[in-house]
């Protein structure tokens, strides 16, 4: 396995003009953000030696390389599930290939159903932390010591200062931005009222069925994430009304222009200093050596140990 995520990324990196600063991964029906990225290198899945490719209306399965706001970006548009049927390793193995390729950190999405009760369809929400409620872990198995720790810490997945980033860019660009606790299923059957009664009592305030094993590979890694998720609908028994995956769309499509704005405004960010100051200034982007980067990139052990002295 580590061979093959080698060899994708090899060939990928043969293909990309720019080692990749920021990652990020696009869920059902947010697949516009792709079509703004500059000067982009657009890969089918099918074509990437190694790439698991998704069968889920929504989700259009490409990579795309390019600029966004001068931010070198690699773009997955589309994600597998589990529910598909693909085992954990494959469900990851985008992710991993995001980190492997340099990614200093990785802005996952999502669509998601909305748990707490003060929520609305079509907000958007940072996820502060996850429950993983797949029943499983996409670390199940022998470690692969060369990408991470056999017990990766999990106190800190989602951040605290890349939360701020975003926290901040959103008041800059005055997009209302929710926080919250978001639970992950294995799904795919939508969760009864019951349980998501269950969920609420457990502290989750959105749900869905992916970006938890993404969250957690990418920690192994030592990666940054940022989870955003779209909340598309309430989640079941909140409102007097059945669920339906054409309604998960239907709000996607509403409110992608915003949701487009505020990936942008926050890969830019990322991909530049994080001090408050530079989210104000049209400061160029400051970035390590491109040897230092490229060394990195191989090596996540090295990545880990660079994070620990704030070097990388
Ligand atoms: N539940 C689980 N996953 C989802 C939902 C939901 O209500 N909406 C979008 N993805």
């Amino acid at each position: 396995m580590n061979q093959t995520l080698r060899t994708t990324a090899d060939w990928i990196r043969e293909r990309v003009p720019f080692p990749p600063a920021v990652g990020v991964i696009l869920g059902s029906g947010l697949g516009a953000f792709a079509d703004g990225v500059d000067g982009s290198v657009r890969i089918p899945y099918g074509e990437i030696p190694g790439f698991p490719s998704s069968s889920v209306v929504g989700h259009s399965g490409f990579l795309v390389a390019g600029r966004v706001q001068g931010v070198p970006t690699v773009v997955l548009s589309g994600r597998v599930h589990f529910y598909e049927g693909h085992p954990m390793e494959r469900v990851v193995f985008p992710a991993r290939v995001l980190g492997l390729l340099g990614c200093r950190d990785v802005v996952v999405t999502n669509a998601a159903g909305g748990v707490n009760k003060a929520f609305s369809a079509g907000d958007l929400m940072l996820i502060t932390d996850h429950i993983n409620a797949f029943g499983t872990n996409p670390l199940v198995g022998p470690n692969n010591d060369d990408l991470g720790p056999r017990f990766p810490d999990m106190t800190d997945a989602y951040r605290r200062e890349l939360r701020n980033v975003a926290v901040k860019v959103a008041k800059r660009e005055r997009i209302p931005l929710r926080q919250g606790v978001y639970l992950g299923t294995h799904g795919p059957s939508y969760e009864t009222p019951a349980e998501i009664r269950a969920f609420r009592v457990l502290g989750a305030d959105a749900v869905g069925m992916s970006t938890i094993p993404e969250a957690i590979a990418l920690a192994q890694m030592g990666v940054g994430v940022v989870g955003i998720s779209c909340i598309t609908n309430m989640a079941a028994g909140v409102l007097q009304k059945k669920l339906e995956h054409s309604e998960v769309l239907e709000t996607t499509q509403r409110v992608g222009q915003r949701f487009v704005r505020l990936l942008t405004a926050l890969v830019a960010a990322l991909g530049g200093d994080r001090s408050g100051e530079d989210l104000d200034a049209e400061a160029p982007r400051r970035r390590a050596p491109a040897a230092k980067r490229k060394a990195l990139a191989k090596k996540p052990s090295a990545r880990r140990k660079a994070a620990r002295k704030g070097t990388r």
